[in-house]
């Protein structure tokens, strides 16, 4: 470690610091549900507490003065400090309250920033944040090892609440703060006492009165009602949809940035004999919906009637609060790059098996090829089955029943007609050879898979993962084999249909492969830079799930326009690949827009894996296989698009995937397959 990094390490926790690690709720790995104004209005005041107890000003009920303009050298306290020193007038604390509260954001963000620098915190894909072990305390008490940050606070905290002792001054803030966000119910068990102890102390300080007296008044204010300011949703009248050119191609992400370009960031749609959708497109929409959305969407009830298909309830994707990220962080290590990265002796194996069925001169529907050529490696890397014979039919079945509960494009009787009766068979058999090799005796000494931890944790945790949802999540790998394999598919078209690119792209290949098979070390960033940039582009201009659907259980205001309880929104999260200022000149292939100092894809702009808590878990996984796929298909094949005067057109529904026209020309083999 630096020594700088160990400066950071043994500084003191800011009041901001304090409170964000009292509202952090460990279960959920966010913050208690904090209604947002009364947390922007804490985290405002925690910010002019902590400049008060450096001295740098003072503030009464009726004014704040500037005592001392130095810089701090925390970056969440010194702009804001700079804005007083800046500010002709003297002002009160209630304004400056009122005015930090619209940067609580950024103050936030920088907060858990430092926490997770000092490794305080830790993050987690999905924003989400837990607790680590907190080694800097062991300046401060000697047991510090084995407690947290947040469960020093907490300690310290209970002890000013629920004894008579003489709280210190920064205890009685952050009480203070607590307090004004409501949220001490839920950390404690309050008696009458206790809760007149805690106002009693509310009492004891003048910053933090002032600031707790600023809070409520601008609670009570018309700004902290934003119901009473918002516009009504714009309609997109039926003509424009339908002249729009995109809606003609299918390509859903280009038609939503066109519609929020001349509707704004929300909008509505109304298809004849249907209720009116309305839909969020555009950067700021999806910063919202990443950062706030848990406070006021669920998954769980767009997906109810798609997983009750299974049996089953509750499962990964229609799980929200603490019970979702409990099942995160249990199948997490399922979905990691370094399971992958220790199979893939396997991975190779698999592939290769697949291009020995490769006839030079043969030519292959696009998708069916792609779908079933990583259907073989995920069914057998993570449920240890071979289900080739079966793809057909799980994906058939999935997809109408994604149309019919997800998407509700077709009704519920084309999901049991005789065919389709037939087809959902393919489940049960599929369910069953999981079931038949994973028992203990024959998994024994085999590397764990993903069904060994869904087993395990239906062991372990049966109300988390009962025995019905197990038809469900141990047969998900064909959903997995649709989009991943569909993204092989766009991924191959926009190789082989850019000569240049290929060249740079084989030339990494064989760089890796020409010496043996790598290692999981040998797939660098430098190794693997074209790759790796083609393949940021695929997923921004073919983002395979271009949108998401929740429902709204908290009112909201969004862009301006009231999200009403009840309602249910569609996120077109991957609209803003095709605004220019986000991604200037959107249709052109550019791989180059991924190197320094070009950042559009570390925004919220970029989300071909989704945002917020249902963020693709399987990012880091989905990377190395694919750039393994991309390689080997370079290093071993030549492949060409049939028709050769192909034009790429979409099939949107229910994800988005390459027309059944694309086909794939097996032009030449480079080289032997090794046995
Ligand atoms: C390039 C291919 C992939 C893309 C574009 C993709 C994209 C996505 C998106 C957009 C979501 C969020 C859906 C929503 O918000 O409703 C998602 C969720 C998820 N993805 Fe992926 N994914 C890909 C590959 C994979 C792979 C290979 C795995 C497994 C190794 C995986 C595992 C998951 C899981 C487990 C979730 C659910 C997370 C949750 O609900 O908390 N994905 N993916």
């Amino acid at each position: 470690m630096t020594a700088a990094a160990e400066c950071t390490k043994i500084q003191p926790l800011s009041l901001p610091d304090e409170l964000i690690l009292m509202l952090l709720n460990d279960q959920t790995g966010y913050f208690h549900q904090v209604p947002g104004w009364r947390l922007q209005c804490a985290v405002a005041g925690a910010v002019l507490a902590e400049l008060s107890l450096l001295s740098r000003i003072d503030t009464d009920m009726e004014s704040l003065v500037l005592l001392d303009p130095t810089e701090t050298g925390d970056p969440a306290l010194d702009p804001l400090l700079k804005e007083i020193a800046d500010e002709p007038d003297q002002r009160n604390a209630r304004y400056w309250v009122e005015r930090f509260a619209g940067q609580a954001e950024t103050v936030i963000d920088l907060t858990l920033d430092r926490l997770v620098d000092q490794e305080i915190l830790e993050h987690h894909a999905g924003d989400f944040w837990t607790l680590t072990p907190a080694h800097w305390l062991a300046h401060q008490r000697s047991d510090a090892e084995k407690s947290t940050a947040s469960q020093f606070i907490r300690t310290r905290i209970s002890e000013a609440i629920f004894t008579d002792m003489i709280p210190d001054p920064r205890d009685v803030i952050v009480i203070c703060l607590v307090n004004t966000c409501d949220v001490f119910r839920f950390m404690f068990e309050l008696n009458e006492h206790a809760e007149e102890r805690i106002g009693l102390i509310c009492r004891m300080d003048l910053i933090g009165r002032s600031i707790a007296e600023a809070v409520e008044q601008n609670i009570a204010s018309p700004t902290g009602r934003p119901s009473a300011l918002s516009r009504r949703i714009p309609r997109v009248p039926l003509h424009r949809l339908l002249l729009n050119p995109h809606a003609r191609t299918g390509h859903l992400p280009a038609l939503f940035a066109d519609l929020a370009k001349e509707y704004g960031p929300v909008f509505q749609i109304k298809l004849p004999t249907a209720k009116p959708k309305t839909f969020l497109a555009g950067a700021s929409v999806n910063r919202w919906v990443h950062k706030s959305g848990r406070m006021h969407l669920r998954a769980g009830g767009y997906f109810a009637d798609f997983e009750n298909v299974f049996g089953a309830s509750g499962v990964l994707p229609s799980l929200d609060g603490g019970d979702h990220f409990r099942l995160r962080k249990a199948m997490s290590p399922a979905y990691s790059r370094e399971r992958l990265a220790g199979q893939l002796d396997q991975l190779f194996r698999l592939v290769r098996k697949f291009m020995a069925t490769w006839t030079v001169g043969e030519t292959y529907q696009a998708r069916s090829l792609c779908r079933a050529m990583v259907n073989e490696q995920i069914s057998s890397l993570h449920v240890g089955v071979d289900t080739q014979d079966l793809i057909d039919d799980l994906v058939t079945y999935k997809e109408r029943a994604l149309s019919v509960h997800i998407i509700k494009i077709m009704p519920e009787f084309t999901l049991k007609t005789p065919g389709m009766r037939r087809r959902a068979k393919a489940i049960d058999e599929m369910l069953e050879r999981v079931r038949r090799v994973h028992t203990p005796a024959q998994r024994a000494g085999c590397p764990r898979n993903l069904a060994d931890d869904v087993l395990g944790l239906n062991v372990s945790d049966p109300q988390l993962v009962p025995e019905s949802n197990l038809r469900f999540a141990l047969t998900a790998t064909g959903l997995t084999s649709v989009y991943f394999g569909d993204m092989l598919s766009f991924a191959i078209y926009a190789m082989i249909s850019q000569p240049e690119i290929h060249e740079r792209i084989r030339s990494e290949a064989d760089a890796l492969f020409d010496n043996g098979d790598p290692d999981g070390e040998a797939f660098t960033l430098a190794a693997t830079d074209v790759t790796h940039r083609f393949l940021q582009e695929c997923l921004r201009m073919y983002p395979v799930i271009a949108m998401s659907v929740r429902d709204v259980v908290n009112s909201c205001v969004v862009e301006g326009h009231e999200l009403p309880v009840g309602s249910r929104v569609y996120i077109a999260q991957t609209a803003s690949h095709y605004m220019d200022d986000v991604f200037p000149d959107p249709f052109s292939f550019d791989i180059d827009r991924y190197l320094p100092p070009q950042s559009a894809h570390r925004s919220f702009g970029f989300a071909p894996y989704g945002l917020g808590t249902h963020t693709c878990l399987g990012i880091r996984q989905a990377l190395l296989q694919m750039t393994v796929n991309m390689m080997m298909i370079a290093h071993y094949f030549t492949i060409s698009a049939s028709p050769s005067d192909y034009e790429l057109r979409f099939n949107p529904i229910p994800s988005m995937k390459p027309t059944k026209k694309l086909k794939f020309h097996i032009a030449g083999q480079r080289r032997e397959l090794p046995a």
